[in-house]
């Protein structure tokens, strides 16, 4: 059967291997993937460099003059890996470390980042085509989805992948329960926050992963692909 072009959007929890399963989805079917916490991360970045960051506080008004200029685009590697660009310059090596990952929630609760973040998303979807994942990609950014998937598996499972994870990098300080006690606080940030919290579409799957094998998750949504692209 014919397959028409679609537009994929990927919402979740943190930690539960939304972005793994979005480009093995990508690759596969040979749609472009936009990594949309990669872009708030990459904003982050950009309020540090700008020194606009004091604790726990954005100098938004500062923020607000700034918006305008910052752009955010993705380019493949040559890996195949696609990199993150911040107004042109490769940042994906400093938006994954610790300083942007503490300060990213405050950035990303901000009506106007969000806004700016939003309609360069929609932007890129002109084409059709496209695997995006985020909180609010079948909410917020494109509500037409023809295919929206909300993933989840439960706070210890998330932890303990995360820790695994840690661990095989050297991690030897943090703590287990440390780890899920950063698990529980940032899903409370995300489906509390007043700007688009995150929460399920009434017309997405839910896929809980807590029991699944990186194939069988990967061959669910294979399958809910197929189906959205030929109805
Ligand atoms: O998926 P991630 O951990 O790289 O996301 C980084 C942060 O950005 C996280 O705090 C949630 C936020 N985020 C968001 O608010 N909206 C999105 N569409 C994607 C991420």
């Amino acid at each position: 059967m014919k397959q028409k072009r679609i537009t994929v959007a990927i919402d979740g929890h943190s930690s539960c291997g939304k972005s793994t399963m979005a480009k093995a989805l990508a690759k596969r079917v040979g749609y472009a993937y936009i990594d949309t916490g990669a872009m708030y991360r990459a904003v982050t970045l950009y309020c540090l460099e700008h020194d606009m960051i004091k604790g726990e506080e954005v100098n938004k008004p500062r923020l607000r003059r700034h918006i305008p200029k910052i752009e955010i685009t993705f380019q493949v590697n040559e890996e195949g890996k696609s990199d993150t660009y911040l107004n042109g310059k490769n940042v994906e090596k400093e938006i994954r470390g610790m300083e942007v990952s503490n300060k990213v929630s405050l950035v990303s609760a901000i009506g106007f980042v969000r806004r700016a973040m939003v309609a360069q998303q929609q932007a890129m979807d002109k084409n059709k085509g496209i695997v995006m994942d985020g909180r609010d990609i079948g909410t917020v950014v494109f509500p037409d989805a023809e295919l929206k998937v909300f993933i989840t598996a439960s706070a210890q499972v998330r932890a303990e992948r995360r820790f695994k994870e840690l661990q095989s990098k050297g991690d030897t300080t943090t703590t287990f329960e440390e780890v899920l006690a950063n698990v529980q606080e940032r899903d409370l940030l995300d489906s509390t926050r007043k700007e688009s919290p995150l929460r399920q579409a009434d017309d997405a799957l839910l896929l809980d992963n807590s029991n699944l094998t990186l194939e069988e998750q990967d061959e669910w949504l294979y399958q809910r692909f197929v189906e959205a692209a030929t109805r």
